[in-house]
């Protein structure tokens, strides 16, 4: 005879949250967190020289973000990158970081300028944040440090070699500009070929300061493609649907991949949300409206992020006003 009493299985199983997807359903897989806004470069398409940055009354806490992450986490979220500004100017670095390798994830990583990153190394490869995405848009130390108003290439170039010989997951940034940088596009494959390091060019897009020059300065990927390849033959490698980069590989085993989000941008398989160092929500780095998730239980939190991604738009916005280290990059 069937039993008349629930099972211990329909008892015990927990509610089911439901899923961050939205009316496109893209389920959102991705997040970034940006944890402060300052930076230590002042690289010329993102911030004026003269910038200065006073610490930020508003800025979440460790546990705040942890909290808040987590909430997200439970709504899907599986992949989590630390951003900035520079993550490593966080005077509780090390805490946020501790906190957040505590969530359940798929992949955690972090994009940084390279410039204080080589201490902190042995800390993130002990919490699991393998995937590190470092800035370099020049090869040369004189050019570089031009371009982000620095004196850092060193360094920089010192934490990429370490990351890389320590086993990181690595990709190095490259934004190639018109007269700026683009003589170095081949340097840059050769570099990939002698050290294995994958090296991704971006298109310069229309945010903030950029916007003034974008015209003149952006090259596109297409171009950039077909440059290399009177050089270097390149074989395409399968990525993820929602992968920002199309990547190839060369013969003599370099890896580059292009993120073309100017003139092929990826908005309709777009799995990101962005949280800001202040709480705030945005479902889109064009778009400088979101909402802020600070002191709200999990169920609220989720309520409010669902208002977010209502905003997520499908196509690719034309520009933002908002500078990148403002909404993070
Ligand atoms: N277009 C493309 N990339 C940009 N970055 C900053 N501003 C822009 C822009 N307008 C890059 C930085 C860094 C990454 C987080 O975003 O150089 O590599
Ligand atoms: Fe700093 Fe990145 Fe902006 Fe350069 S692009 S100034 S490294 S936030």
């Amino acid at each position: 005879m069937k039993s008349l009493l629930p099972s211990p299985m329909a008892t015990s199983a927990p509610t089911p949250v439901p899923q961050l997807i939205d009316g496109y359903g893209r389920q959102m897989r991705k997040l970034r967190v940006s944890l402060l806004e300052a930076c230590n470069f002042r690289c010329f398409y993102c911030m004026p020289a003269a910038m200065r940055f006073a610490a930020h009354p508003k800025q979440l806490s460790a546990t705040e973000l942890h909290a808040i992450c987590r909430a997200l986490v439970s709504g899907g979220i599986s992949q989590i990158r630390v951003t900035g500004g520079e993550p490593t100017l966080r005077k509780d670095f090390r805490e946020v970081m501790t906190a957040l390798a505590s969530l359940p994830l798929e992949k955690f990583g972090m994009t940084s300028n390279g410039f204080l990153l080589e201490p902190y190394l042995p800390l993130l490869k002990a919490l699991g944040c393998h995937y590190l995405n470092i800035s370099l848009d020049s090869l040369q130390a004189e050019n570089f440090n031009r371009m982000t108003r620095s004196m850092g290439f060193e360094k920089v170039m010192s934490s990429i070699l370490k990351a890389h010989e320590m086993g990181f997951q690595l990709k190095l940034n490259t934004v190639i500009l018109r007269g700026e940088n683009d003589h170095e596009l081949l340097d840059f494959v050769r570099f990939s070929e002698a050290t294995g390091i994958e090296v991704r060019f971006l298109e310069l897009m229309k945010i903030g300061m950029a916007r003034q020059f974008q015209p003149e300065a952006f090259i596109s990927a297409e171009e950039q493609i077909t440059q290399i390849q009177n050089t270097f033959s390149l074989r395409p490698i399968v990525v993820e649907k929602d992968a920002t980069a199309f990547s190839f590989q060369t013969q003599g085993g370099g890896k580059i991949g292009f993120i073309a989000s100017e003139s092929r941008p990826f908005c309709g398989d777009c799995s990101r949300l962005r949280l800001s160092h202040d709480g705030k929500l945005r479902a889109c780095l064009m778009l400088n409206q979101g909402k802020s998730l600070r002191d709200l239980s999990e169920p609220e939190l989720l309520k409010v992020t669902r208002q977010v991604m209502a905003l997520k738009p499908f196509q690719r916005i034309e520009s933002v006003a908002q500078n990148m280290y403002r909404i993070g990059g």
